[in-house]
């Protein structure tokens, strides 16, 4: 008889800032049997920190997922003002989803602390997918200098190469709200994989796939439905796009599905100078700096095979929990 091998889970960090995609991202990560999920760090972007910690936690307990552990992360920008995204995922960063205070607490340690202390645990063997602005890694790379050389491999949603940028005519949210974190992350020689916008404003969740999953009467569909409901009004009345772009839940599903992007490797930097160009990402695709490669770069994807299965694992998960009910 031929043995199956199964090959043992990846284990993750999410370093988050929950946030309407960020939320579907830890649903996601929860619903693939590929992935360990060990933690999630918070930091300020779509909300406050604090709003955000609220989240992750109410997120956690939504997906019966309380054991994992959640840690307080950075206020505010190394060197930029505060910059949060309410209209774009409302006050609570959950658009109009409104879920129970969550009854778990966040840990004492700070976030920082929390990823150097679990990465240098087990050197070579954490992969972070990192979701929201690059604060809380900056500083904990500049806390810990070894905790670059202990990182198995880094996923960031953040930049738009080719693309459009979505917070300023040309820089992406993530990279635009900490261009100093971004530049020591980029420069930190961590084996990173970019998920900028060129693949992310491809994958656009529509009213046909919330309709598929509201098939389960579990509360995960009902969630995404209230929260996208607000983040598909957005994406409608400033960028003309019917449904919403899942940024997030992309990075997070090349942690175990490369194939659903193509990529080129390249030398990637970000602008710091100040000016119009503040927080843009760029590639030197003709190499003409010299300056030899930092990061591979996703600039194409297979949108519609990424969508089914975002929309399969959710289900997945949904019916499982509503199994555990039934019991
Ligand atoms: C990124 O910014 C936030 O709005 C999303 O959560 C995503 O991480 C997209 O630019
Ligand atoms: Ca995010």
């Amino acid at each position: 008889m031929t043995e199956t091998k199964i090959s043992s889970p990846k284990r993750i960090l999410i370093d988050t800032d929950p946030g309407i995609d960020d939320s579907a991202a830890i649903l996601l990560a929860l619903a693939s049997p590929e992935l360990q999920v060990e933690g999630l760090s918070i930091v300020h972007g779509n909300c406050s920190v604090d709003q955000g910690v609220r989240n992750a936690l109410a997120v956690l307990e939504l997906a019966q997922a309380t054991e994992i552990a959640v840690a307080r992360g950075c206020e505010l920008p190394l060197v930029q003002p505060s910059l949060l995204a309410p209209e774009t995922h409302g006050q609570t960063g959950l658009g109009y989803a409104q879920l129970p205070p969550p009854r778990t607490k966040p840990l004492a340690q700070h976030a920082c602390d929390f990823l150097i202390d679990r990465i240098l645990s087990a050197p070579g063997e954490i992969t972070i997918v990192a979701i929201g602005p690059l604060t809380n890694l900056a500083l904990a790379l500049r806390k810990e200098p070894r905790l670059a050389a202990a990182i198995k491999e880094l996923f960031i949603m953040g930049g738009a190469i080719r693309h459009e940028g979505n917070t300023t005519p040309l820089a992406e949210f993530n990279t635009y709200v900490d261009p100093h974190a971004t530049h020591i992350v980029f420069h930190s020689g961590i084996p990173t994989t970019l998920v900028p916008l060129d693949v992310t404003y491809q994958c656009i969740l529509t009213e046909a796939h919330l309709q598929e999953l509201e098939k389960i009467p579990s509360p995960i569909p009902a969630f995404l439905r209230q929260a996208t409901r607000f983040y598909m009004e957005f994406h409608d009345r400033y960028q003309a796009i019917r449904g919403c772009v899942i940024n997030d839940p992309l990075a997070l599903a090349l942690t175990f599905q490369p194939d659903l992007c193509d990529y080129e490797t390249l030398y990637v930097d970000v602008d710091i100078s100040g000016g119009v160009c503040m927080g843009k990402t760029f590639a030197d695709f003709y190499r003409i700096s010299g300056k030899p490669a930092n990061l591979r770069v996703a600039l194409g994807v297979r949108a519609e095979a990424f969508l089914d299965l975002f929309v399969q694992r959710i289900a997945a998960l949904s019916q499982k929990l509503l199994s555990k009910e039934v019991k």
